[in-house]
């Protein structure tokens, strides 16, 4: 299985690499091509295998699905939409968490739908109790069976009023893909409102919903009977932006990221300055820099939109192992997303865990025994060492300490990166690394 990086590390990374369109973004956008009577267009998307994982259940349900790689974009005909076998989709169980988003749209399109075990990556509980209440209250029947749980709508979905405990993603993406099409008018209270939300929103206009989000977390929707087919551009990857800014930080480099956008990226460029790093904004992306004097530790909480993403995190911790001083990271979005460090330990960094939330503010995971606040000091010359993907951003973060450690390390695990770095190995190879595939 040639599943082995062997990266010799300790140079700058330097050059330009292109981000295409966000993963956590073109997936659902896929999701919401189901939802039109006509065929849709996406363009900009990625070839990453998140993306050949919602091709494959779109397909499943008789959608035809185009993609041209080189261009980006993909057609998407749903104008035959029918029922899959519940073992075929079961084959995609644990590959990806957005099976679960296609409830709402097969609800509306076919009356039932399954759903097989999710996966996605391995950073905290992951539960999906919001996105069934949600379902439930829109009037679907849910029964959790051993192999999945199926879901039917047998007198329709009606709109409804929710309130979310915690302004989840996916929730908020479930309530708008289900209440386009459900009758009358559904309102959501403590909405996430992240960029990739908001695009999914235009999309779903743009194929004829009614909704508008208010300042105040409150989304409302008026559904409507029927919906068009879209045509698209995703916006860019934000995340994949900050994880090869973070790489130029960690290892003195300059890495131009073409395709990132300043908007999206406002409060990742703010802690980026304030650790010491610089960047150019440029017509058609941002130059991302060491510039040369030493970095500075911070004081730095996740959070939703527009805090700090929780995904910026795990690189940036990387780059902050070479920061001069004491950096406080409390991590209050998922409970346990701190398992990457053992390894960063492992190669010499001074990093120490704790369940006490330590950035300034109580979270919601305070007194409860989950290790999800780090302490990070620094400077610490990091060794080449043997290390496992954990996960996918938790993994390029390994991949960001292999190419700042000297001397040649060894990691296992790369094929979890390609879930949401597109041509990663290109791209590296673009910037000047040293590393060979077994
Ligand atoms: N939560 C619940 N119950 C639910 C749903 C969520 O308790 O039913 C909790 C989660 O356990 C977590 C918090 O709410 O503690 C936030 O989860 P959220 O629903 O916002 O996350 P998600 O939709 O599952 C997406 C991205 C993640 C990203 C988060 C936060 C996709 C496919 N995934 O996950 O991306 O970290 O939003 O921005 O869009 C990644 O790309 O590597 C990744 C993990």
């Amino acid at each position: 299985m040639h599943d082995v990086l062997y990266v010799n590390g300790g140079n700058p990374l330097n050059g330009e690499i292109t981000v295409r369109g966000a993963k956590n973004f073109v997936s659902k956008a896929m999701v919401a091509a189901l939802l039109g009577d006509t065929p849709s267009e996406l363009r900009n998307v990625p070839v990453i295998r998140d993306v050949g994982v919602v091709t494959g259940l779109l397909e499943l349900h008789g959608v035809i699905v185009t993609a041209d790689p080189a261009t980006g974009v993909l057609h998407m005909d749903p104008r035959n939409v029918e029922v899959a076998h519940v073992a075929d989709i079961d084959a995609h169980a644990g590959a990806s968490r957005i099976p679960i988003l296609f409830c709402g749209p097969l609800l509306h399109r076919l009356g039932e739908a399954f759903i097989p075990d999710l996966g996605g990556c391995h950073i905290g509980d992951r539960p999906i109790n919001y996105h069934l209440d949600i379902l439930r209250q829109f009037g679907a029947e849910v029964d959790k069976r051993e192999q999945g749980i199926h879901i039917r709508a047998p007198r329709g979905l009606r709109g409804t009023k929710v309130a979310l405990p915690y302004p989840s993603v996916g929730a908020t993406e479930q309530l708008l893909l289900t209440a386009v099409r459900a009758e009358g008018l559904t309102e959501l209270s403590n909405a996430a409102i992240e960029p990739e939300i908001l695009d999914l929103i235009n999309v779903l206009q743009k194929m004829g919903a009614i909704i508008s989000v208010d300042t105040d977390r409150v989304i409302r929707i008026e559904g409507v009977p029927r919906l068009e087919g879209y045509r698209h551009t995703a916006l860019s990857d934000r995340i994949e932006a900050a994880s090869w800014a973070s790489a130029a930080l960690a290892t003195g480099g300059d890495i131009t990221v073409k395709g990132a956008t300043q908007p999206e990226m406002t409060t990742f460029l703010n802690t980026f300055r304030k650790v010491g790093g610089a960047f150019e904004v440029l017509d058609d992306g941002i130059r991302f820099y060491h510039p040369g004097a030493d970095l500075r530790s911070i004081v730095l909480e996740t959070d939703v939109h527009p805090g700090f993403m929780t995904d910026w995190q795990q690189p940036l911790v990387v780059a902050l192992t070479q920061a001069t001083g004491l950096s406080i990271v409390h991590e209050t979005v998922y409970e346990n997303r701190f398992g990457f460090t053992e390894a960063l330990r492992g190669m010499g960094a001074t990093i120490q865990v704790y369940r006490e939330c330590l950035g300034g503010h109580p979270c919601r995971f305070g007194q409860r025994n989950f290790y999800h606040s780090a302490v990070v000091s620094g400077p610490t010359p990091l060794y080449a060492a043997e290390i496992e993907v954990p996960d996918l951003r938790g993994g390029f973060s390994h991949l960001i300490a292999a190419l700042t450690a000297k001397g040649t390390s060894q990691v296992r695990g790369i094929r979890l990166i390609d879930r949401g770095y597109e041509h990663f190995m290109d791209k590296l190879g673009a910037l000047g690394a040293e590393f060979s595939r077994d």
